[in-house]
């Protein structure tokens, strides 16, 4: 044997991950290096969900470390993901069973929350992430219907409830608990807050990486809420390419900026036209709107959504694109932003509150 494991960790450095872009010992992904006569064998731990990407990873460390290595034997590289706790602001209680709390907002109504927020729950979940929605939306809730869940959820101990579920998600609603006109009800403000922090905190999240927050549009109660109650991760910004919609987005980043919530990145939706009979691509709503803001406000352009009827119809009757076509190109956009918003949140700083040791008076 002629390579020790400084080399192997050499070799590795010389590697990128094609989803963070930094090399995997910068990264910290390399684990458990064992060298074994000439055999290696290593870990490689992702921060992020990657089930479509594993096996790729795989190969590519395998090949590099045996052309890399003098007279190296075999090479079995191990890779798996795993999501942990990230910051949230300063003393806001967590929430059981969630690692990681991800707002979606908008300054304006109507610009496509609900269906990002369901398509990129999906496409996380697609990657083997466990995921669930809150949609935060009482006044008017989009999630029953966009994942074509009915029914109303259980209670087995008679205080908290168990999440409805759908496609593979968790999901909590309003919709679930009041229906028909009754759903139309007018919330005052501190009714609005009392029932997102109980639809929040009764609700028995099941070991959730990543719970993602369907929020109503604008700067209200429930966004106050938010950020004094609830323990975010950071937010996505949707926002439509129109000089209005982008006033509104802007107004929406500012309130998270104030409040200490860090924003992961903006998402423009309706961007361009495609017409369904010609394939002709207009930008009907204006170009480039969201990448400009996000030079603006040195926030990250996490991806486009063209105004597609299909994502329309897909999620206004409870069956999402990204799981009736998860192959198609409006799926591949969503799972790609998918990708980046989770390598984003790994790279944030991680919560360690849980690792503190508990503190115990004894009487001596
Ligand atoms: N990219 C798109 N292409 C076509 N239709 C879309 C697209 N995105 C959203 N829609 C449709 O636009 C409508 C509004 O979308 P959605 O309900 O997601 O917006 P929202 O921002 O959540 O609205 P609200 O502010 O009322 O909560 C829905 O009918 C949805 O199916
Ligand atoms: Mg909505």
């Amino acid at each position: 044997m002629s390579f020790t494991e400084a080399d192997v960790q050499g070799a590795l450095k010389q590697l990128t991950d094609p989803n963070t872009k930094k090399d995997f010992v910068s990264g910290k992904s390399v684990k458990n290096i064992k060298i074994d006569g000439g055999n290696v064998s290593l870990d490689i731990l992702l921060g992020y969900p990657a089930k479509s990407v594993v096996d790729e990873i795989k190969l590519q460390v395998e090949n590099h470390l045996r052309a890399s290595l003098p007279g190296v034997g075999k090479v079995t590289a191990s890779v798996s993901s795993k999501v942990v706790p990230h910051a949230v602001q300063r003393g806001v209680k967590l929430v059981d069973g969630v690692k990681n709390i991800i707002a979606v907002a908008s300054g304006k109504g109507g610009v496509g929350k609900s269906t990002t927020t369901v398509n990129l729950a999906l496409a996380l979940a697609a990657e083997g992430a466990r995921v669930g929605i809150l949609d935060a939306d009482i006044y008017g809730p989009s999630q029953p219907t966009m994942l074509g869940i009915s029914g109303r959820p259980q209670s087995k101990d008679g205080q908290s409830i168990e999440p409805m579920q759908g496609h593979g998600l968790q999901a909590m609603s309003i919709g679930f608990m009041i229906e028909g006109d009754d759903a139309q009800m007018i919330w005052r403000g501190p009714m609005a807050t009392q029932a997102l922090d109980q639809l929040l905190r009764q609700t028995k999240w099941d070991n959730l990486d990543y719970l993602l927050v369907d929020l109503p549009p604008g700067t209200g109660d429930i966004q106050l809420t938010l950020a004094q109650k609830v323990p975010v991760t950071g937010a996505v910004i949707v926002t439509t390419p129109q000089d209005i919609a982008l006033l509104d987005a802007k107004k929406g980043l500012k309130m998270f900026e104030k409040v200490d919530i860090k924003i992961l990145g903006i998402v423009e939706n309706m961007s361009t036209h495609i017409c369904s009979k010609c394939g002709h691509e207009e930008h009907i709503f204006g170009a480039g709107g969201g990448e400009k803001m996000c030079a603006d406000y040195n926030t990250e352009f996490l991806g486009s959504l063209p105004l597609d009827i299909r994502i329309r119809e897909q999620a206004d009757s409870g069956t999402p694109t990204v799981v009736v076509d998860p192959d198609g190109q409006i799926a591949k956009v969503y799972k790609q932003i998918a990708r980046r918003l989770a390598v984003k949140v790994a790279e944030m700083a991680q919560d360690h509150s849980a690792a503190f040791p508990k503190i115990v008076v004894q009487n001596t």
